[in-house]
């Protein structure tokens, strides 16, 4: 039973809410036949290919695969967990939801209490900036920057006062204990006794989720110098705040995003504060690191096309590159906007206007095509030497394009800005994505039928995908799996790297195991693995159930493929006339017969399987 609502409450939400009803909310949907058809809102298409069934209230896309029920849907749409999407529905179908009698588990009340207790905060920071005496410089400081009031009230801008206890003292009188005040990273223990306030003589950005709630804060000092610490300081990590997968203004711009089926993405607070200001309301902030996947998959939900406006510096780094290929790769479409050398676009609008920075949005470019172009920018492409090393980069590039079309689109670009020839460059793509597979190709000394091929392709990225889910089913895949019976190299190697993540982490950790690869094919297959959205929603028992089936199935045609192996070496022995070898021979394939039957088991300790 999921967390404390009954069955029976669960089957009335999902009788009183209309699928169609509901996903009509979101996006247009046309009848076709029985069913109702439109673009699906988990990818990138052109074409609908996004099914409704009034009949059987489910949905399913024949693109990417997404599918589900009233309940999967607002859990996709809305970024919820099973139980707040009940209740988000609930809501909307006026149903109540009994209050648990035994309380919901400690954890989600651990974090009830911190959204609430980082409210308080917020409204504390909130007054001190506006009402009293010690907030003048920084209300000061705002109003210098053009900041109107209307907006310090939007965003919740507030002020942390700088004696060392100003909120720890409130918040006691509150009621709140220090326990909770440290365990939302509003306040730290003293090195010897006492406790003291973690923001200090700071302007405070609260951080809300995509809902609203106040997550965390970003403080900004108001004075420079090694005194006063970082020039923004966060909370630290808490149940609530992962910075990791939030975006700075989500909560206000997601409806403007949905509707322009577009979102520019900036660095910093201040740069979505004045875009708003300003009226463009489309606008995120990634808080200056790198984008992970997490985000992506938030602005997947809400945008086809994403813009980055950062800042010329950190547009150039490596980790911004990366961020932008995990973008890319979780659906959106991904433009650059060239903001001049020095701007960020607070100071760009303030400067030129809004209308002008809309313009330069309006002139992004693909990413690709500017990647290229900033690729080029290092070689000389007029020496021979400069035109090799250029070829030489500028293929990961284009095998890392999203499909065919754009490959082709950059290839040919290339072979004309360098003069050569489109075939040869064509050629010297193919080598390359041949040769990632060369030890593959090595492996089999026969095709296996096609269908087998199918058949493995198909169920090493299922694996991958259900190992991504959590460690307790990547720890099924390394007890069970032997890597042999893994065909695509690629994959090989995400599998070893997971593996050895959880050997000694107590949680997957995509974000660990991206930063191990620079491979833009590793990076996406990564990815998709954690964002397949046909598992989202399933019971363990389901997951681990599909987890048996894949391996039993790589684990059976790896026994094909070695027989068909062993096979081969008899005839050609047997063709020779060495008998100590045939003897040797059929007790491998004794061995293999033994290994082949039955459920693989490397653990040594049976079977985790329940069902
Ligand atoms: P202003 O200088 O007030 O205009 O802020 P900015 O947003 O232009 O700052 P900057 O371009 O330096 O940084 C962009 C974003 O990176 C900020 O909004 C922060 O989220 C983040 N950032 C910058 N400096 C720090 C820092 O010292 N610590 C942390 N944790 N984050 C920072
Ligand atoms: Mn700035």
């Amino acid at each position: 039973m999921p967390q404390g609502i009954p069955e029976e409450i669960i089957d009335e939400i999902r009788q009183r809410t209309d699928l169609v009803g509901l996903i009509g909310e979101y996006l247009k949907l046309e009848r076709r036949g029985k069913n109702m058809v439109g673009l699906c809102p988990f990818h990138t298409e052109k074409t609908p290919s996004f099914t409704v069934s009034p009949e059987k209230q489910l949905f399913h896309c024949f693109g990417c695969g997404a599918s589900g029920n009233v309940f999967s849907l607002v859990m996709q749409m809305e970024k919820l967990t099973f139980p707040e999407a009940a209740r988000f529905l609930a809501r909307r179908s006026g149903v109540t939801i009994p209050e648990p009698k035994t309380g919901s588990p400690a954890e989600d009340n651990l974090k009830e209490k911190i959204y609430k207790l980082n409210f308080l905060a917020s409204r504390f920071y909130a007054y001190c900036l506006c009402k009293t005496d010690s907030g003048k410089t920084a209300l000061e400081y705002l109003q210098k920057r053009g900041i109107e009031q209307k907006i310090i009230e939007l965003f919740m801008l507030g002020y942390a006062p700088a004696d060392w206890t100003g909120f720890f003292n409130f918040a006691r009188k509150k009621g709140i204990s220090a326990d909770l005040l440290v365990k939302a990273g509003l306040v730290s223990p003293g090195r010897e006794k006492g406790y003291y306030d973690r923001f200090r003589n700071r302007v405070m950005f609260p951080i809300f989720n995509i809902s609203g709630k106040v997550a965390g804060f970003g403080g900004r000092a108001l004075e420079e110098g090694e005194k006063s610490g970082p020039k923004y300081l966060n909370s630290p990590e808490t149940p609530v705040y992962e910075k990791s997968s939030l975006l700075y203004g989500l909560n206000l711009a997601r409806e403007e995003i949905r509707r322009e089926k577009k979102a520019v993405i900036m660095e910093g607070y201040t740069d979505v504060i004045t875009a708003f200001q300003a009226g463009i309301k489309n606008v995120v902030a990634s808080m200056g690191t790198a984008l992970t996947v997490e985000q992506g998959r938030l602005l997947r939900f809400q945008a086809e096309t994403v813009i980055t406006a950062y800042d010329s510096d950190s547009a150039g780094e490596a980790a911004t590159w990366r961020g932008l290929a995990i973008l890319q790769s979780t659906g959106c479409l991904v433009q650059v906007a060239d903001l001049p050398e020095g701007s960020d676009p607070d100071s760009y609008i303030r400067e030129n206007g809004a209308d002008s920075f809309i313009d330069l949005v309006n002139n992004s470019r693909p990413l690709m095509e500017y990647r290229l172009q900033q690729l080029k920018k290092r070689f000389d492409l007029a020496s021979d030497k400069g035109r090799i090393k250029y070829v030489e980069e500028l293929m990961p590039f284009l095998l890392s394009a999203v499909n065919q079309v754009e490959q082709d689109f950059y290839l040919r670009k290339a072979a004309e800005e360098l003069g050569v020839d489109e075939d040869a460059l064509r050629r010297e793509l193919k080598k390359r994505r041949k040769r990632g597979s060369r030890f593959q190709d090595a492996q089999k000394n026969e095709q296996p039928e096609r269908e087998e091929k199918i058949m493995i392709g198909s169920a090493e990225k299922m694996l991958l995908s259900l190992m991504f889910q959590s460690k307790e089913i990547a720890e099924i895949g390394r007890n069970h799996l032997r890597i042999e019976y893994i065909d695509d190299p690629r994959i090989r190697k995400v599998i070893e790297a997971l593996w050895n993540s959880v050997a000694v982490e107590s949680f997957v950790s995509t974000e660990k195991l991206l930063n191990q690869f620079e491979d833009p094919q590793i990076i996406n297959l990564i990815t998709e693995a954690v964002s397949d959205p046909a598992l989202q929603d399933l019971p363990a028992q389901t997951t681990k159930r599909m987890v048996k089936d894949c391996i039993s199935r790589l684990h059976h045609i790896w026994g094909k493929k070695e027989q068909r192996e062993l096979d081969k070496r008899r005839k050609e022995r047997e063709a020779s006339g060495s008998e100590e070898d045939i003897n040797e021979l059929l007790r491998e394939q004794q061995q293999l017969i033994a290994d082949k039957d039955g459920w693989p088991d490397r653990s040594g300790k049976g079977g985790d399987f329940s069902g």
